[in-house]
């Protein structure tokens, strides 16, 4: 029997300008850039292992074997991988993720980052970022920004093969800190692939759409000048933007739950006040309270007195995806 095996280590990542809505749902071409940073601390850790006696692909998250949908969208990728590497044999995937399942983190950002990256070199393939990202993000689109390090621009490009990310400042350019405030959803919410789909039914998308290049130099800027207040507004309102065209998609999506909306409220207080906090919110009712490094222990010591606030979690600023075996 002949084996080859990588390990691979992913962040997720949290979006400061979001990706809602696809030019190409198949190959994942969104309709507009994106700006995130990595997430230190969580990650999803991937082992590879193609075996020329395997009969089929197979998939273990975090020690539970996954089959359907879940075990589809894996071989797609290892299907684009075997292409590139002239290869007929089926791969073992054993994946683990570090942070809970449900705490609106999205592990696919890091799943598909970590599949890309340990894929890629168990088949032999040598791939530059660039085409790292292009494959990660075939599998979930956010997962390209998990590719490079840090802070991350998403490119919309103009074709398959240039709508990747790449870092606009290394992890340690700005001491920023994502203190997740963890709010109960009491409704099952629609995944980001169907939401993706939903996005052109709102009259709000081409609006948004039109006007992402300023959201995208303002947040670019902020990030690139360290200027806090800048970030905070703008991450805020490119936040509310998104979320304006959930609710106005037919049928509507809404995330948000009463204890989200109570969140944004304090942290636009607590701003007012002299506390650099911003908000952003993904498909989810979980709020990302960005802060200051200096002010992250005040910040999640005054996020879990608020009502409706389970749990929170607490990463700075991620590293790329990276082979650790
Ligand atoms: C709201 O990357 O999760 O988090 O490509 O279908 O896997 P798929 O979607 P996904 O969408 C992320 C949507 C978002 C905004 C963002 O991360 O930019």
């Amino acid at each position: 029997m002949n084996t080859s095996s990588a390990t691979a280590l992913a962040h997720p990542n949290i979006a400061f300008i979001k990706y809602w809505g696809n030019r190409d749902n198949a190959l994942r071409l969104p309709v507009n850039g994106s700006i995130s940073m990595n997430l230190d601390g969580l990650f999803t850790r991937t082992t590879v292992t193609f075996s020329d006696s395997a009969q089929a692909d197979s998939l273990l998250i975090n020690n539970k074997q996954v089959y359907g949908p879940g075990l589809t969208r894996v071989s797609y990728i290892l299907d684009i991988v075997r292409g590139m590497a002239n290869t007929k044999e089926k791969a073992e995937v054993s994946s683990e993720n570090n942070f809970p399942a449900g705490a609106g983190i999205a592990s696919s950002a890091a799943a598909f980052a970590a599949l890309a990256l340990a894929s890629s070199r168990a088949a032999n393939l040598t791939l530059s970022e660039a085409q790292l990202s292009v494959l990660a993000r075939r599998g979930s689109g956010s997962a390209s920004r998990s590719i490079p390090a840090g802070f991350v621009e998403w490119q919309m490009g103009q074709s398959e093969a240039d709508s990747f990310a790449f870092s606009i400042a290394p992890a340690d350019h700005w001491n920023l800190v994502d203190c997740v405030a963890i709010v109960n959803a009491a409704h099952k919410k629609t995944g980001s692939t169907e939401g993706h789909a939903l996005a052109g039914t709102s009259p709000l998308q081409n609006a948004r759409v039109e006007d992402t290049p300023r959201r995208l130099e303002i947040c670019r800027n902020a990030i690139l000048e360290k200027d806090f207040e800048a970030f905070a507004n703008i991450i805020e309102h490119d936040s509310d933007i998104m979320h304006s065209v959930m609710m106005t998609s037919t049928p509507p999506l809404m995330y948000w739950q009463a204890a989200t909306v109570g969140i944004f409220h304090e942290v636009r207080e607590w701003r007012s006040k002299g506390l650099p906090v911003g908000y952003t919110v993904d498909a989810g009712a979980n709020v990302h309270v960005l802060c200051l490094g200096e002010y992250a222990k005040d910040v999640e010591k005054r996020l879990r007195e608020l009502p409706g606030v389970s749990d929170v979690l607490v990463a700075g600023t991620g590293g790329a995806a990276k082979i650790i075996s």
